[in-house]
């Protein structure tokens, strides 16, 4: 598989059982990444991930955010589904990030899967700055998702989630092996929907992302697999 088709994280946003497996099979064999978040993953459950990740590797984007204990507990029970990469909200503090890592790691150990990566959204792409300052965040979308950032990073964490715009500022503070998941990513042309901070694939893997996270811009095309070999392709050439 092309490298460019490595980089991209489909997002299998849908409710209906029979349309995820759809597209996951559709794209399955021309991306890296099968991506499973709240929407399908709270229809369908941890059995669904199992099928899913029969098919490619699986991103389980639940996005954990509560006190450590519980962050801890639900991480090891999603790396029990065999997931290659999990999540936790960056801003739920460093001991909660520590927990997921660490309860993850010693799930799949003790269940003889593959040690997923735990990685944490810093500030979401749908954020902007005034969305940001409503919420009492302090400082700019980029100032916020660095110091979130290092903040996992000393939690023991394996990446983050940023947008387009933090991949060149993050990926110089945190170093080359930390991994930089990036959603926003919109084809030149197509529309931006809910998203703010966008870039187009070729741009943010010039940027330096490690895994693209696609969705509509797929999963909504005539053909999915179609415009996800196009995609890889404008990786591929970046
Ligand atoms: O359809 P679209 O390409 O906007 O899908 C982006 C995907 O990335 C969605 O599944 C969304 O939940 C996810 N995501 C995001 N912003 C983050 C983290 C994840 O858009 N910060």
């Amino acid at each position: 598989m092309s490298d460019g088709r490595k980089r991209i994280a489909v997002a299998l946003d849908a409710s209906e059982r029979s349309r995820i497996l759809e597209l996951a099979r559709l794209v399955g064999p021309e991306i890296g990444v099968l991506k499973v978040g709240l929407e399908a993953f709270c229809a369908h459950g941890p059995e669904l991930v199992r099928e899913v990740a029969a098919l490619a590797p699986v991103f389980l984007d639940l996005k954990l955010h509560d006190i450590p204990n519980t962050v801890g507990a639900a991480a090891a029970a999603a790396a029990r589904t065999g997931a290659a990469i999990l999540n936790v909200h960056a801003g739920g503090g460093a001991e909660m990030m520590r927990a997921a890592g660490e309860r993850a790691r010693e799930a799949a150990a003790a269940a003889s899967l593959p040690v997923p990566r735990v990685i944490a959204v810093t500030v979401l792409t749908s954020l902007d700055a005034a969305a940001l300052s409503a919420v009492g965040l302090a400082g700019t979308p980029r100032e916020a998702a660095l110091r979130l950032a290092l903040l996992a990073r000393q939690a023991g964490l394996d990446g983050v989630v940023c947008s387009p715009e933090e991949i060149a500022t993050i990926r110089s503070a945190c170093g080359p092996e930390f991994l930089l998941v990036v959603p926003g990513i919109r084809p030149a042309g197509s529309a931006a929907g809910d998203q703010k901070r966008i870039a187009t694939p070729g741009a943010a893997a010039r940027a330096g992302a490690d895994l693209l996270v696609i969705g509509r811009p797929i999963t909504g095309a005539p053909d999915p697999a179609a415009a996800a070999r196009a995609i890889a392709a404008e990786i591929g050439a970046a």
